[in-house]
């Protein structure tokens, strides 16, 4: 929806006055999954698709928001009690909640949105959600908080109102998103370099399943309990282990009779998980798009057999894309559903989609939908 058009809804619910526009992104990840919340790595870029909100203070301290694309209205206060009951206005909620934790000051304001990302499909519509009121209240109130800070608000909203124990990469994306650029986070550390992403020949696309398998959210709790109690076991033989990100197999193999079988595949994807960004990182660099799509095929697998986060559409696509000869595939995000990410060479692209498109048909009675990526810029005015 444009900036105009978001105006004219935001006029049209609550006089004629005018608001600021923002809008912040949904992300894609080229590789690095389920690696965030363990202190390793992960490489994900901006899309064009994303939330933009129109917004403007009221002089009170109640909030009033409009869900364009629901149709439905949710107005709450800003003191921890006035939790609305709308899923989607929680989010909103949190964030308020999140920058007043932090001693940031937030007043009451009127605000309508829309969005384009696709909701469960594994692309972050939620930290574009976040991010696009985080950034927007931090400019209007003139807070002063930091961009990484701001990621954390939304990370902290998504655990502390949502409950999902996300890690930080989706919202770090939607701020940080750079056009053109994917971002190598060390999510430890928080060192980051963007890597300009133009594969000359080849084609990133997005098939998404359009499937979202139920109890996802407290799957992903329970992935990252396994691989903090097998960090939690390895760390009493080397203290120096904070997350997996610090161990190695020799060390997992050490503990291997202390941990549940289940805890031991886990913390084995996130090991194999580290190394592999790495080396897409150096393929990368070297232009070596081979090696890149080699990597996302061992993700999809070790996502499948390893962490469990898979399902039979994504294996089903995964399995179309090789016999295809695409370059990579792989389950992209949370997994349970949502989209297989593929890096195609341009002249198998509309053979590969048109392929997918009608076996997936065929098998499930509902076809995927294709997204091309767009690498984009993060959080922004309009
Ligand atoms: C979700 C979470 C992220 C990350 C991915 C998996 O998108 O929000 O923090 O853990 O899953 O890589």
């Amino acid at each position: 929806m444009s900036k105009n058009e978001i105006i004219q809804i935001f006029q049209e619910k609550f006089g004629d006055q005018s608001p600021e526009v923002y809008t912040s992104p949904g992300r894609i990840n080229l590789i690095g999954e389920h690696t965030d919340y363990n202190g390793s790595f992960v490489f994900p870029g901006a899309i064009d698709k994303g939330m933009t909100a129109a917004i403007r203070l009221n002089g009170t301290d109640k909030v009033n928001a409009y869900a364009i694309d629901l149709n439905e209205n949710s107005s709450f206060g800003l003191n921890e009690e006035d939790a609305p009951s709308e899923g989607w206005a929680k989010y909103i909620f949190g964030v308020c909640r999140e920058i007043i934790k932090r001693g940031g000051r937030v007043k009451g304001f009127d605000t309508v949105f829309s969005g384009d990302v696709p909701l469960g499909a594994g692309m972050s519509s939620s930290a574009a959600l976040e991010s696009v009121f985080a950034y927007a209240l931090n400019e209007m109130l003139n807070l002063g908080i930091d961009k990484f800070e701001l990621a954390r608000i939304g990370q902290s909203t998504e655990h502390n109102y949502v409950g999902v124990k996300c890690g930080i990469m989706d919202q770090f994306a939607s701020i940080f998103g750079k056009k053109g650029h994917l971002v190598r986070l060390d999510c430890k550390t928080m060192e980051h370099a963007y890597f300009p992403f133009d594969p000359k020949g080849y084609k990133l696309v997005l098939l998404d399943t359009a499937v979202k398998h139920e109890l996802a959210s407290s799957a992903y709790n329970k992935r990252r309990e396994s691989c903090e109690h097998a960090a939690a076991t390895i760390r009493k033989n080397h203290p120096e282990v904070e997350f997996l990100r610090d161990a190695n197999m020799d060390m997992l193999d050490e503990v291997k009779n202390q941990i549940s079988e289940e805890d031991y595949m886990r913390a084995k994807y996130v090991i194999e998980e580290t190394q592999r960004v790495l080396d897409v990182s150096d393929a990368l660099q070297q232009g070596d798009y081979e090696t890149v799509g080699q990597k996302m095929y061992e993700t999809h697998y070790g996502m499948s057999k390893l962490y469990e986060v898979s399902c039979e559409e994504l294996d089903f696509l995964n399995d179309v894309a090789k016999e295809n000869k695409v370059t990579g595939s792989r389950v992209m995000g949370g997994g349970f559903g949502g989209c297989t990410i593929n890096l195609v060479k341009d002249e198998l692209h509309d053979t590969f989609i048109a392929d997918a498109i009608s076996k997936f048909n065929e098998k499930f009675g509902h076809e995927p939908k294709v997204y091309e990526v767009v690498i984009s810029d993060g959080a922004r005015k309009l």
